[in-house]
């Protein structure tokens, strides 16, 4: 089973909340997109002390597409968040992922599209998850890069029991090729916020990927 896990990347907190509801009982993971505004030309709100106030019903991951991901590693896994990405081509990436998992957290590292596997295959028996990205990280509802399906099938095919998930511009054409290459999650913000029907569409969505 492929499992859906919508991206909440929001500009207050209001706006978080609103995505949040939206997101209700339906799924049991949630991705929460955080942007330094320095990593990444875009800045998002999300302030793990607030977020681990909400208490949410949700496995939580942090997606951290900032330039210095050890504090902020250390801050999400302090909020309560049970998996956290760092990226690959962040300084010091290691360090944050193994700070997680001293703290019995899952630690994951992403790979925008131009980067090589080969950056993170040295240090792949020390992590618990790969975020293939689909789109340079920085922005929701931009177009699906389709060399990320290759991706998920080469790490697949080399790792098996590898957890591997793609995030950016995931939607119902993309998905069942991309669980067909061995995606275990797909991440998605535009396909689910930006429809007419959240439920709908979490619906056609978890539906194109399990198909
Ligand atoms: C990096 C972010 C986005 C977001 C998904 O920009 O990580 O990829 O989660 O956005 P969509 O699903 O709209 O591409």
């Amino acid at each position: 089973m492929t499992e859906i896990i919508p991206a909440i990347l929001a500009y207050s907190e209001k706006e978080f909340d609103d995505k949040v509801k939206q997101i209700g009982a339906r799924a049991s993971t949630i991705q929460i997109d955080v942007m330094d505004g320095l990593f990444v030309p875009n800045r998002t709100w999300a302030d793990p002390a607030a977020v681990a106030k909400m208490r949410l019903p949700y496995t939580i991951e942090a997606h951290l597409m900032v330039a210095d991901p050890l504090p902020a590693a250390q801050a999400w896994v302090a909020a309560g968040a049970q998996r956290i990405f760092v990226h690959a081509e962040a300084e010091g990436w290691r360090a944050a992922v193994q700070a997680a998992r001293e703290e019995e957290r899952e630690g994951g590292v992403a790979v925008n599209p131009n980067t090589p596997l080969s950056a993170i295959e040295e240090v792949i028996n020390e992590l618990d998850a790969v975020l293939v990205m689909g789109v340079n990280p920085g922005w929701s509802g931009q177009p699906f890069e389709r060399l990320a399906i290759a991706r998920v099938a080469e790490l697949r095919s080399r790792y098996p029991r590898l957890r591997i998930e793609v995030d950016g511009g995931v939607n119902e054409s993309n998905a069942r090729e991309l669980a067909a290459a061995g995606a275990d999650g797909l991440v998605a913000a535009s396909a689910l916020f930006s429809a007419k029907n959240f439920e709908e569409s979490f619906k056609a969505l978890s539906r194109a990927a399990n198909s």
